[in-house]
């Protein structure tokens, strides 16, 4: 089916030019097969101005109920090239498909890539917020620096998102349904043979819309303490959010998840007495009123969600301690729980350590849920905002 996407703010439709597109999921009972074709779609329109709005365009033809987690695509990407030793100009939103590498590109072969992740929500007035973007940003710049890469300045990242949600307005849930997860990527898209940092680099973000990890009846997070495998060494790049570190946790993470846990909780490499993280969100413990967190210091990435919390629970009276937390706390603890853009606070009812199961207090009345009521209220506007994290952008 043949899609019309016009319902762009008129500074997105001034500047670009729109293809007609094939949503991948306008009819749910073929969703992988329409996307392949649309993949490949690179034909373009202009759209003029007094385009007309269409009530229909307002969300895309999503069942909001069941939304999960999984990669739906949406109408738009972002993308941005800039060779090595300059600096990015003016990106484009192209309309989502495949991209083209060459096969010596140094993120192939190399893995000089970073990602990251964020998320627009959906007010109840329509307006779409972010999430403290330029946190993102920093840290996107801050990782380019470890890897040898460019990268885009705070607020071309920021504009960047800003461009990437509103193209993309119908795929946000509709208010309490979800958000749209944004995945920013920088990339070594240029060629080299031997080891080298790339002759370009490509600054693309993507989007999909997801629901909220907590749902009503959802289970805690049941966790395992990973013994035989390290995540991160000292002064490796434990802190840096590049894709290099992520593929290397999938053993043990899938072996894990064979055992019925949920994921992986990391020690640290150098004595295997400190908690670090998990595969993709930072730990708090929590005894009294007392929340304990270890300190980013390199081999932990320093997440922006576990930045935010630790200030809203700073704000709650609570006493927030960022130190080297040892794996035997977890026995003395009352609450466990996980922080970052994917799962926002969530709960970990039990984390089995050298065939020892520990359980911690979930559910009603635990400082995870205030946080994470907090933190979600904020993130979607119910909650008002007074330490301008939000950007409103529509
Ligand atoms: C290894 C790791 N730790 C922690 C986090 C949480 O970071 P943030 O709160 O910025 O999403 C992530 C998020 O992607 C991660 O990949």
């Amino acid at each position: 089916m043949i899609r019309r996407a016009l319902c762009f703010p008129s500074f997105i439709r001034k500047s670009l030019l729109i293809p007609p597109v094939i949503s991948p999921y306008s009819n749910s009972s073929s969703k992988i097969g329409a996307y392949n074709g649309y993949a490949s779609q690179t034909s373009s329109l202009e759209v003029p101005d007094s385009a007309p709005y269409r009530e229909n365009d307002e969300y895309a033809d999503v069942d909001w109920d069941n939304l999960g987690f999984g990669l739906m695509p949406t109408d738009y990407m972002y993308v941005n090239k800039c060779g090595a030793g300059q600096h990015f100009g003016h990106g484009q939103l192209n309309p989502y498909g495949n991209i083209h590498l060459s096969p010596s590109a140094a993120v192939l072969n190399y893995g000089q890539g970073l990602f990251e992740g964020t998320k627009a929500y959906r007010k109840e007035n329509g307006q779409l917020l972010l999430f403290r973007p330029e946190q993102n940003a920093i840290r996107m710049k801050s990782g380019a620096q470890r890897m040898c890469m460019e990268a885009p300045s705070v607020d071309q990242f920021v504009n960047a998102l800003k461009q990437t949600a509103l193209a993309n307005k119908r795929w946000v849930p509709p208010p309490g349904k979800g958000s749209l997860y944004l995945r920013p990527l920088l990339i070594g898209s240029g060629a080299v043979l031997g080891l080298a940092p790339a002759p370009e680099y490509t600054f693309l973000i993507y989007a999909s819309p997801v629901r909220n990890y907590f749902k009503e009846g959802s289970a805690p997070l049941n966790l395992y303490v990973e013994e035989n495998f390290d995540r991160a060494s000292r002064r490796g790049t434990g802190s840096v959010k590049t894709i290099s570190n992520y593929a290397p946790v999938l053993m043990a993470q899938l072996r894990a998840k064979k055992n019925g846990f949920s994921d992986v909780l990391y020690l640290d490499s150098a004595t295997k007495k400190n908690l670090e993280e998990v595969s993709s969100c930072n730990i708090f413990i929590a005894k009294g009123r007392c929340i304990s967190t270890p300190g980013t210091n390199g081999t932990i990435l320093a997440g922006i969600t576990r930045k935010s919390v630790i200030e809203l629970a700073r704000d709650h009276g609570y006493e927030v301690e960022e130190r080297a937390v040892a794996v035997d706390e977890l026995m003395e603890a009352d609450e466990v729980f996980c922080t970052g853009t994917a799962v926002g606070v969530a709960p970990v009812g039990a984390i089995t350590y050298q065939n020892t199961r520990m359980e911690y207090k979930t559910g009603s009345g635990t400082i995870c849920q205030e946080l994470y009521n907090t933190l979600l209220g904020i993130q979607t506007g119910v909650i008002e905002d007074k330490k301008g994290w939000i950007i409103e952008i529509d």
